[in-house]
């Protein structure tokens, strides 16, 4: 039996580009609506993972070709280091013993990343990064100080992270000291479950949700409950700790599209059906290093009550019918390719909580022509007589004593919160207005400053070589350098978003960037390789939102500034200072 897929020609249009690790030219095609090639067996259709004694495992039947991360999971759940206790035990063990065997390499590099500790093997063997969940970026001073307060042991090798998806890492961590970390973690309320690896990642939301006064509405409770779920309070959810990839979320709740829907695996847009205020659906946006695909529409709207629920049946079609072979073709919008919107969608649909009809999409509430704020410098809030003042952190990297600072001044001057942008940047809110200029001479806003140099302003990126085994380039300080130079040389009517990634797995997001430099080997004048960078231009983000292209590709590192300034001039209207 043939189960055949009904596609509706133009109800969406789809924009793939693919972008490939070798830096030849990106293709664009327009596609519109679609639609398998082959038809779906009804086979196809059938969950390829069951519930055994609380795990999610691959069935045998489905294990044929399976990439090595798979098989990985297969040997051990790694989420038995948290739910059985046993990260305990292996904290006590001596380092090298664990590394001694491919069982215990296989537990450092891979699996308690389902923990959100990340081993650096290649740049700071024995040390690991660690990385939480912050729903909708909020954070405060007492986590602050926490998170400082374990780097601080760790000299020079520790420092922290703002990272893209509006969250907190911190490295330098040794393993021995792990299970006191858990601890003060609870104490604090964070929990770094389920962050890296075939988990979902941070919900993101709006940086500036309930203090906004053109708010479309306050995503942090959504974000809240979508946290809660993912990872069941603190507990793991072991249910979603099996996924064919990593997956992202997020929460649209301005006009401005901070949180970046179209980049995500599911984003919910602010939208209205029959005068009920809810969420349109987009599904499948992603970066990899042998893809990019933006969000496409799945044709679908939840009420605010569903907002969890279309989550977990999302989730659990992805879970259950996702591909499990080569690694480059398992994020969900290889799914939904596969299966075609329609299918996926009524998989979807048979996923809903008490089988529950699922609406067509609604009224969009974002308004197309609006004009994306900036937040740095200081702002009003909703709440009459409190601001919220943007700060700019250089490629989003904090040491302790500033993070201690930053603690400090939150209390002083606000109510201790401090939320995080996509950005890699800080925004402090609840300041009063008759403390703003108070607050404005403290020292630390020479470091992080509410007033960035305009090139220094929208810089993002990635870690680059000095910790990401992947790297290619280094990126922070060299973007530093380079943006410094331009801010000394050029000026610009305009601003313009600059990202720096290592490598082609664009964790800094190249493609969405005005100007975007993807790390890569390059030939000198004398032909020596030296590390370089391909040239992405006209990303776009927000409503008219577009993936940029290369333009030049193979620019030896030293070679920049130059190339960058002629680009800028040729593009951007940019000028020579005089
Ligand atoms: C964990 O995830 C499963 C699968 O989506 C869901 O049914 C369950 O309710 C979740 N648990 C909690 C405590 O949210
Ligand atoms: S883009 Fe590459 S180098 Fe940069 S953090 Fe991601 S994996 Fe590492």
């Amino acid at each position: 039996m043939w189960l055949f897929i009904i596609v509706f020609v133009g109800m969406l249009v789809m924009e793939t580009i693919r972008c490939s690790a070798a830096g030849e030219k990106v293709a664009a095609a327009q596609a519109v609506a679609i639609a398998p090639s082959v038809p779906v067996e009804e086979n196809r259709l059938v969950p390829r993972v069951e519930n055994r004694d609380g795990y999610w495992v691959l069935r045998e039947e489905f294990r044929a070709g399976i990439n090595p991360a798979e098989k990985i999971k297969l040997e051990k759940d790694p989420m038995k280091f948290f739910v059985e206790k046993e990260i305990e035990k292996l904290a006590k063990i001596p380092f090298a013993e664990i590394d001694s065997s491919k069982a215990g390499k296989d537990d450092l590099d891979t699996r308690l990343k389902w923990l959100g500790l990340f081993h650096r093997r290649k740049h700071q063997y024995g040390r690991f990064m660690m990385r939480f969940k912050l729903p909708n970026g909020v954070t405060n001073s007492e986590q602050t100080r926490f998170l400082a307060n374990c780097i601080t042991k760790y000299g020079k090798d520790g420092c922290a992270d703002l990272t893209t998806r509006q969250n907190w890492q911190i490295r330098g961590l040794v393993l021995e000291d792990v299970p006191a970390v858990f601890e003060g973690l609870e104490r604090v309320g964070l929990s770094s479950l389920q962050s890296g690896m075939d988990n979902v990642r941070n919900p993101v939301g709006n940086p500036l949700a309930g203090i906004d006064p053109d708010e479309i509405v306050d995503t942090r409770p959504f974000c809240k409950a979508l946290s809660d779920y993912i990872i069941s309070s603190g507990k793991g959810n072991t249910s979603i700790t099996n996924l064919p990839r990593k997956w992202n979320v997020c929460v649209v709740g301005t006009h401005d599209l901070f949180e970046h829907p179209h980049i995500n695996d599911l984003a919910y847009m602010p939208a209205t059906k029959d005068g009920v205020f809810g969420f349109n659906v987009l599904v499948g946006g992603f970066f990899s290093p042998k893809r990019c695909a933006e969000a496409v529409v799945m044709d679908a709207w939840v009420s605010e009550k569903d907002v969890v629920p279309l989550c977990k049946a999302v989730l659990e079609t992805f879970r259950d019918l996702g591909a499990r072979g080569n690694r480059q073709k398992t994020r969900m919008m290889w799914l939904i390719d596969e299966l075609g919107i329609e299918e996926f969608r009524s998989e979807v649909e048979k996923r809903m909580p008490g089988g529950a009809v699922l609406q067509r999409a609604g009224k969009d509430l974002i308004d197309p022509n609006w004009k994306r704020r900036t937040f740095y410098g200081v702002h009003p809030q909703k709440q009459p007589g409190l601001n919220y003042i943007g700060l700019h952190v250089p490629v989003g990297r904090l040491q302790a004593p500033e993070m201690l600072e930053l603690a400090r001044i939150a209390d002083e001057y606000g109510n201790g919160e401090i939320r995080i942008t996509v950005e890699q940047n800080l925004i402090l809110p609840n300041v009063p207005t008759e403390k703003v200029s108070e607050l404005m001479k403290e020292p630390l806003l020479q470091t992080y400053s509410p007033n960035p140099t305009p090139f220094l302003a929208n810089l993002v990126a990635c870690t680059g070589s000095q910790f990401c085994g992947m790297a290619i380039a280094e990126t922070k300080a060299r973007s530093l350098q380079l943006v410094k130079e331009l801010d000394e040389t050029m000026e610009c009517s305009r601003p313009l978003r600059l990202h720096f990634t290592g490598c082609p797995n664009t964790c800094a997001q190249v493609q969405v960037a005005d100007l975007g430099f993807m790390g890569t080997m390059a030939r000198d004048a004398n032909k020596k390789p030296v590390e370089g960078f391909d040239i992405y231009i006209g990303g776009r983000i927000g409503a008219d939102s577009h993936l940029g292209d290369i333009i030049q590709s193979g620019v030896p590192a030293t070679d920049l500034l130059p190339v960058v300034q002629n680009l800028m001039i040729e593009h951007f209207g940019a000028k020579r200072k005089a």
